[in-house]
C-alpha cells in the first residue's frame, strides 16, 4: 500500500526548510510550513534569547492556521531545528494542535552540535503516533555538517 506523506517542518532561519525540501523532492506528498502569527525578529541573537525564555517558560507561541488536514496521511516527517536541547517552540504549538495518533511520525532535526533531548521530547510531544529514530543533521550556520550521505540513506528508508 502506497503511504500518503506530510513533510511538514519550522524553520528560522532555513537549515530544516533545506533539509525539508531535499527530502519532498524525493518522497514527494505534501509540504507544508509551521509559520509564528507573530514573525521572529531578523537579529539571531535577540531570537537565541528569545528562544530560551519560550523553551523555558513553555509559552504557547501562536502559530498561522495550517491550510492542511492531516487525516489524509499516514506519514508525517517532521522538522525542526533544535533550540536550547528540544524542539522549537512552534512546533510545539502544532504538536498540542492537530492530532497524530495513529500515525507514524520520522521527526528529522537540525543543530549546530548539541541536540540534548531534542528526540525523546518529540516523541513524548507525539502521544499516540509512533514515532521513527530521528534524523539528525548537524549544521555549522548554513554549512552541512552532517554527510549527505546519511541524509540520503535515511531517505532512503522511507521510499
Ligand atoms: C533560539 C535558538 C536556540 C538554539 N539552540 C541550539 C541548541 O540547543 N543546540 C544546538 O546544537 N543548536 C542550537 N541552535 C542552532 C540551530 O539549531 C541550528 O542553527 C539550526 O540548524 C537552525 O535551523 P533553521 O535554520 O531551520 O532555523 C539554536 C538556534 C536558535 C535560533
Amino acid at each position: 500500500m502506497r503511504m500518503s506523506t506530510l513533510t511538514i517542518y519550522y524553520s528560522y532561519s532555513g537549515n530544516t526548510k533545506r533539509i525539508a525540501q531535499k527530502i519532498h523532492t524525493k518522497i514527494g506528498g505534501d509540504l507544508a510550513e509551521i509559520v509564528p502569527l507573530e514573525p521572529y525578529p531578523d537579529d539571531y541573537d535577540k531570537v537565541v534569547l528569545q528562544g530560551r525564555q519560550e523553551v523555558n517558560q513553555r509559552n504557547k507561541l501562536e502559530i498561522l492556521p495550517l491550510n492542511v488536514d492531516l487525516s489524509g496521511y499516514d506519514r508525517i516527517l517532521l522538522g525542526t531545528p533544535v533550540w536550547w536541547y528540544t524542539f522549537a517552540p512552534a512546533v510545539r504549538t502544532f504538536l498540542s494542535q492537530y492530532d497524530l495518533s495513529g500515525k507514524t511520525v520520522f521527526p528529522f532535526v537540525t543543530h549546530g552540535g548539541w541536540i540534548g533531548h531534542t528526540e525523546k521530547d518529540i516523541q513524548s510531544a507525539c502521544a499516540g503516533a509512533s514515532v521513527e529514530r530521528a534524523l539528525s543533521v548537524q549544521m555549522n550556520g548554513s554549512n552541512l555538517f552532517t554527510p549527505e550521505g546519511k541524509i540520503d540513506h535515511w531517505i532512503s528508508k522511507l521510499q
